[in-house]
């Protein structure tokens, strides 16, 4: 239907008769003149139709935006004057010979260039419409070679390509599974998968070697900026690599990936111990763009005589940490008060600072409501620790380790942002030797990354001290946003036991759950490991997205709804009966 795209033209085209076929995008009628900017995915053209062309130029008049038209014309230079730098066929324009109306459209809900001015909920509900959007059709091209790049990178390497159930069992990644009613089984459920994780492993027991697949995973968990509750993962496992190699491997692909389309080198990733990351960023993953770091010193602060940081100092689960904000001194009271109330959000009950006027003198010169609580001594040995300047102004954080973590890892990176701390564009690294498992509210323990995740100790060593152990998993970290998580996996039975039996799985509940996978540890299991990407959140980061919906073509919203499709909808009550399933009504609160 058509000769070429609409943002395909330019000053090589010129006297060439064309055909076009897209939407309109603009109509300006100039003094006799109609103009025509005709829009396809590839960009916009400007059509000229003229009088001379009685029919041709009656039907540019009566078309409207979003109108879908086939138009035939020859393509000129623009007059001088009128050219456009900023559009890629701005050195030409077509004058249109011929139009045909291929269908009309109502008013759109939104004008395209007005989705700024309209509620997420309307462009989501329309989402057709705003799909159309260059800018976002932009981010799904990209998209489209991120996967097809990563793919061919898999392909390459010897990966093959495994499909694996989405009608499935519980795959315990740490959030609320989908569940599915059974038909033919009635009262069973299929679980959607949260991840491929056992079928992947399944697939190295079978002697696949190198498997990838870019799967849909999902998750009822809690939404944010970079979570959807149905999101994709580039999965990847092998057999025969050690924790390093596979390191290496998938940090070259990534490293690839920027290379080829942001022209960007990441250069090689440093790695970090968990146990620096939370001790010096206050979580897991860092964002290492921003130079300030958390400093301990609950030491310092034992035997002073102000409870709400003698306490925290003294007990074991508890953190006293500072951060130095170089040159904060001169943020405002407001402001000092708006950042406690954000470290509110995370369980901190105030945010203490002092403010380094003349570090020279420690009696007058620090300005802040605790400092008349540290003694002189304590004064002079946090300055030293934190190597304060004056102009600086110190924050304090003092509660359980947890809460501290939260509270001043999350005001680092809003101070960062803020004062624009940032010192480079991109910071990626790995996060290593996690622990195993870590203690949960009820006294109970709970694995970081997965149960199937090895430690880096025998099963007597994880008996007799599960909470110290140490996993062989790794993260992928880029400026604060987790991208990638994997291990090497247990590949024993008697092992795979050992941490179920620690993370208080009863015999029968093994074997009634993962019954199927202690079988095939025990016929032949290699050694083997793997990781997933988040490929949603590796294309928000490379197109600089705000949210992980601008990179997703058909986006669930916060509340984990479709508003396009009106998902998740009733059912009817014969399908229900089929199912045996009752609905209770709600209960109203
Ligand atoms: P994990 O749970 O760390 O590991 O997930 C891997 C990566 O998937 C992305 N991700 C998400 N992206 C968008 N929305 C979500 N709700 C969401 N949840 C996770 C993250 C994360 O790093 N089976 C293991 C991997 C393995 O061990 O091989 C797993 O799923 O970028
Ligand atoms: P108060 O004793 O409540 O007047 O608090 C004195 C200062 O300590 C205020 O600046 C509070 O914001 C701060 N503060 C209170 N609790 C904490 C805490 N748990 N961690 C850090 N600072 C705190």
């Amino acid at each position: 239907m058509r000769s070429h795209y609409c943002g395909e033209l330019n000053a090589s085209n010129i006297s060439q008769e064309i055909t076009l076929c897209g939407w309109v995008h603009r109509r300006r009628d100039h003094g006799g003149v109609i103009f025509l900017d005709v829009r396809d995915r590839e960009g916009i053209t400007q059509v000229v139709f003229d009088p001379d062309r009685a029919d041709s130029f009656a039907l540019a008049d009566s078309v409207r935006n979003e109108y879908v038209v086939q138009l035939k014309g020859l393509v000129r230079a623009r007059p001088e004057g009128t050219v456009n730098p900023n559009m890629n066929t701005g050195e030409i324009e077509v004058l249109g010979t011929e139009l045909q109306i291929l269908n009309a459209a109502q008013t759109p809900p939104f004008q395209l260039d007005d989705h700024q001015n309209v509620g997420e909920d309307v462009r989501l509900k329309n989402r057709f419409i705003d799909l159309r959007r260059p800018e976002i059709q932009q981010k799904m091209r990209f998209r489209s070679k991120v996967t097809s790049l990563l793919r061919r990178y898999l392909d390459d390497n010897g990966f093959w390509d495994t499909e694996t159930p989405i009608l499935t069992r519980a795959t315990p990644e740490g959030a609320r599974d989908y569940l599915v009613p059974s038909r033919t089984q009635q009262g069973s459920f299929f679980a959607l998968p949260q991840s491929p994780q056992l079928f992947k492993q399944l697939l190295m027991v079978s002697g696949f070697d190198r498997y990838y697949q870019i799967a849909k995973c999902f998750r009822d968990e809690d939404l944010r900026a970079d979570r959807q509750p149905e999101f994709t993962q580039v999965d990847i496992e092998t057999s025969f690599m050690s924790e390093e190699q596979i390191i290496a491997m998938t940090e070259e692909m990534i490293v690839s990936v920027f290379k080829e389309l942001l022209n960007i080198d990441l250069g090689s990733f440093p790695r970090m111990p968990y146990s620096e990351a939370m001790e010096s960023y206050g979580s897991d993953k860092p964002d290492l763009r921003i130079p300030l770091t958390l400093v301990t010193v609950s030491d310092l602060m034992q035997g002073v005589d102000f409870k709400v940081f003698s306490g925290p100092a003294k007990d074991p689960k508890g953190r006293v940490a500072a951060l130095k904000v170089p040159g904060g001194n001169s943020l405002t009271r407001k402001q000092i008060d708006d950042y406690t109330k954000f470290v509110g959000i995370y369980g901190a009950k105030g945010l203490a600072y002092i403010k380094v006027n003349d570090k020279s003198n420690l009696e007058e010169g620090l300005q802040s409501p605790i400092v008349k609580f540290l003694p002189v001594d304590v004064r002079e040995a946090l300055l030293t620790r934190l190597d304060a300047q004056d102009g600086d102004l110190i924050f304090f954080g003092a509660d359980s380790e947890k809460v501290v973590n939260e509270a001043l890892g999350a005001l680092r990176c809003k101070l960062g942002e803020d004062m624009d701390l940032y010192t480079c564009e991109w910071a990626p690294l790995w996060v290593v030797d996690f622990p195993m498992f870590e203690e949960t509210s009820d006294g109970g323990i709970t694995a970081i990354h997965h149960p199937f995740t090895a430690p880096s100790c025998s099963p007597e060593e994880l008996k007799a001290s599960p909470l110290t152990a140490l996993s062989q998993a790794y993260d992928m970290v880029l400026n604060g946003t987790e991208l990638g998580g994997g291990s090497i996996r247990i590949h024993e039975s008697s092992m795979q036991e050992t941490v179920f039996e620690l993370l208080n799985i009863s015999a029968e509940e093994q074997e009634e759950k993962f019954g199927f996978l202690l079988d095939a540890l025990k016929f032949g299991a290699p050694p083997h490991g793997g990781l997933a990407f988040g490929l949603d959140r590796l294309v928000m980061l490379m197109t600089d997205s705000l949210s992980i919906r601008d990179v997703i073509a058909f986006p669930k919203t916060q509340s984990a709804t479709c508003l396009l499709t009106q998902a998740p909808g009733e059912v009817s009550d014969k399908q229900l009966k089929e199912l045996s399933i009752r609905v209770r009504k709600p209960v109203v609160e």
